[in-house]
């Protein structure tokens, strides 16, 4: 796969610290079902991430990374058409990192926003970790082993992504003058077929001459379209180009993903560190209690007290479940008196409950069939790994590594 295709490659990953819950269903999984459909998506358990900040408590992921592909199986990813696996099984990515860490200032990690700040929130862990303090370093060489185009995060893994970009620059501009490259690159530039290469030639003295940003981006085109150009020359001709040497390793760009508006039991972010969750797997009569014992508007002591839905979190599930019709009648009935709040609890019950239905049941097949699971993954992890070699052999030339 060449560097221009995974421009369309989506790479993405979670933390099997624990049970996945609605919160991870409408912020994260229902996007990746819709990216597997647009892109070419790979999706991967982050199990080295999740021991940086839970070293001294390994059991926690290993019970939870099957727990967590089944989950997302049950969902809707596909394995037709994403590739998953597991970050542990290839091993490419430690190396990777280990490479670029020998070219990373020590600033550029220690100014990575989560750094400082996920210190101070997890202060009852001792973060002051070499694993820790790399960690954004490891995420970027997941990112870039596999030339992923597109990442899918949330606000606060753009800094990552960002951080991504700028080591594969500073990799780019240090290791991408290989000997003779012009020479390579302009007979690059002649495989390419007369007129294809004439418009090449045209276009990059267009844009290096006077700026012309619409010719760069035209000889990009150009460039998408060859058919029948090697990767390497491929990757010469998108450098040569711009000026700049070899493209080895590619810019990723995050793909936000729109803050989940799920919200918990008790109103806030539904997050397992608030304890106000309900789980993918959760038993459904648990998931009807959960609901039905939900803290509501305060003014509402009685019946006849007038309450506000904008004050009451269980308002905030029906904006995510509940069509037009429902949320007037929960509006004039709770602002007018109308109907009790077990009773404007029931549609939502009942949507949670019909989401879950048919997820439980695909994920009990999974749990009654593991080994059906584990070869999906290990089939994941195959895909991944050739892709991943591919770019880390180039890693390893460019570094001087490939003697012998
Ligand atoms: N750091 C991400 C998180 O904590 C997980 C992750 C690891 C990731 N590697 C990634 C996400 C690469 C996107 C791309 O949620
Ligand atoms: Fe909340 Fe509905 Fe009760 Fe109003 S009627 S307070 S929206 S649960």
């Amino acid at each position: 796969m060449s560097t221009v295709d995974s421009q369309q490659r989506v790479l993405s990953g979670m933390r099997p610290t624990g049970k996945l819950h609605l919160g991870h269903l409408h912020g994260v999984l229902k996007n990746w079902i819709k990216l597997q459909h647009e892109y070419e998506c790979l999706f991967f358990v982050a199990d080295w991430h999740a021991l940086t900040t839970h070293y001294n408590d390994p059991l926690v992921i290993e019970e939870n990374v099957l727990d967590m592909v089944m989950d997302w199986l049950a969902v809707g990813v596909n394995p037709g058409s994403a590739t998953i696996f597991i970050q542990s099984k290839v091993p490419e990515h430690a190396e990777l990192q280990l490479l670029l860490s020998m070219m990373t200032p020590l600033g550029w990690l220690e100014r990575v926003p989560s750094y400082k700040d996920q210190q101070e929130k997890l202060r009852e862990k001792d973060l002051e970790t070499y694993g820790f303090l790399g960690y954004p370093l490891l995420q970027a060489a997941d990112i870039l082993i596999y030339r992923a185009g597109w990442v899918p995060v949330g606000a606060d893994q753009v800094a990552h992504v960002e951080l991504t970009r700028e080591v594969a620059r500073r990799f780019n501009h240090l290791y991408g003058r290989e000997p003779g490259f012009e020479t390579l690159a302009e007979s690059a530039v002649k495989k390419m077929g007369k007129k294809a290469s004439r418009m090449y030639s045209q276009l990059r003295v267009a844009y290096q001459e006077q700026g012309d940003q619409e010719a760069l981006m035209k000889a990009q085109a150009l460039l998408k379209e060859q058919q029948n150009i090697s990767l390497g020359d491929r990757e010469r001709l998108y450098g040569y180009l711009e000026g700049s040497g070899k493209m080895i390793l590619a810019e990723p760009q995050s793909l936000l993903t729109p803050a989940s508006k799920m919200p918990g039991l008790d109103g806030q972010k539904m997050s397992k560190s608030y304890d106000n969750v309900i789980a993918l797997r959760e038993p459904l009569d648990q998931v009807q209690k959960k609901i039905s014992t939900m803290p509501t508007d305060p003014a509402r002591v009685r019946l006849t007290d007038p309450g506000e839905p904008e004050k009451c979190p269980v308002w905030q599930l029906h904006t995510t479940y509940s069509d037009e019709a429902t949320r007037e009648w929960v509006c004039d009935g709770c602002r007018n008196a109308k109907i009790g709040c077990l009773e404007c609890k029931k549609p939502v019950i009942d949507a949670v409950i019909a989401e879950l239905e048919p997820i439980q049941k695909e994920a009990a097949q999974y749990e009654k069939d593991p080994d059906v699971v584990k070869s999906i993954v290990a089939e994941g992890c195959e895909v991944a790994r050739d892709k991943a070699k591919e770019t880390l052999q180039e890693v390893r030339q460019a570094m001087g590594l490939s003697y012998w």
